[in-house]
């Protein structure tokens, strides 16, 4: 299938606890401005009229629940892809095995991949259909990100710096991480042990190309992070 005229879908991981925002529930059902970090993720990814089909990567025992903001994001939203089909499925321990869950419940019709974290619940539309765009124009991977302001310094075990790369070659990423089907199954049937996808596929000698990213795309972490997302919410 050629990527050009592809079917996309959309996996959404929001399997993870998030011990680290310290609340009672899983991180993806943690409310902002009174909506689940998972509602909030799933409006702005049915915004986008390229996604024609969703899975959803639910801690398990929180299917349900998930199902049910899952219906809540497709009423709030009239764009086409709010007609696409979701499903809910129960993830695993780690990030990489809950996106081979979300990967082994995509439909045959599917030949580009994105993979979006629900943490990074404020990405807007434009970022998913930059990566889609860069898809469908021939690259096999693709990643948002943006200039890091911070200068980054490599350290050993010690503590002690080993190198300073450049700052301006240097990129955060961040998701709606975008890929050729076959491209990102062979990444995974290799090893699913890395932070981000784009990380296995690059394992396999493939080119994964950087589109501007935006910085409402934070992931939420910390309450801190919590607090940010609800100042761009309000402003
Ligand atoms: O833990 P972290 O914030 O890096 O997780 C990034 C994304 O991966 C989150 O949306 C989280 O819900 C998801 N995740 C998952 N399954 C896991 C761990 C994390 O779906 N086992």
């Amino acid at each position: 299938m050629q990527p050009a005229s592809a079917v996309v879908g959309l996996i959404v991981v929001a399997a993870g606890s998030g011990s680290r925002l310290g609340a009672d529930v899983p991180k993806a059902f943690v409310p902002l401005a009174g909506v689940p970090l998972l509602g909030h993720a799933l409006r702005g990814a049915l915004a986008c009229p390229d996604v024609a089909e969703v899975v959803v990567v639910s801690p398990t025992g929180w299917l349900g629940e998930a199902d049910a903001v899952c219906r809540w994001a497709r009423s709030r939203s009239c764009e086409p892809s709010s007609g696409a089909p979701v499903r809910v499925v129960p993830g695993g321990a780690e990030r990489g095995d809950s996106v081979a869950a979300g990967l082994a419940a995509l439909s045959d019709r599917v030949g580009v991949v994105l993979v979006h974290d629900a943490a990074r619940c404020l990405t807007p539309a434009s970022v998913f259909g930059r990566v889609v765009a860069a898809i469908r124009g021939g690259a096999a991977a693709v990643v948002p990100g943006v200039p890091v302001v911070d200068t980054i310094k490599q350290v050993d075990s010690a503590g002690r710096v080993v190198a300073t790369p450049e700052r301006s070659s240097l990129r955060a990423v961040q998701t709606p991480q975008g890929f050729r089907r076959d491209v990102l199954e062979r990444a995974h049937a290799e090893s699913s042990e890395a932070t981000d996808d784009a990380g296995l596929v690059e394992r396999l000698g493939e080119s994964v190309l950087v589109v501007e990213g935006d910085p409402r795309a934070l992931k939420v972490t910390t309450p801190a992070d919590l607090e940010a997302a609800a100042r761009i919410l309000a402003g």
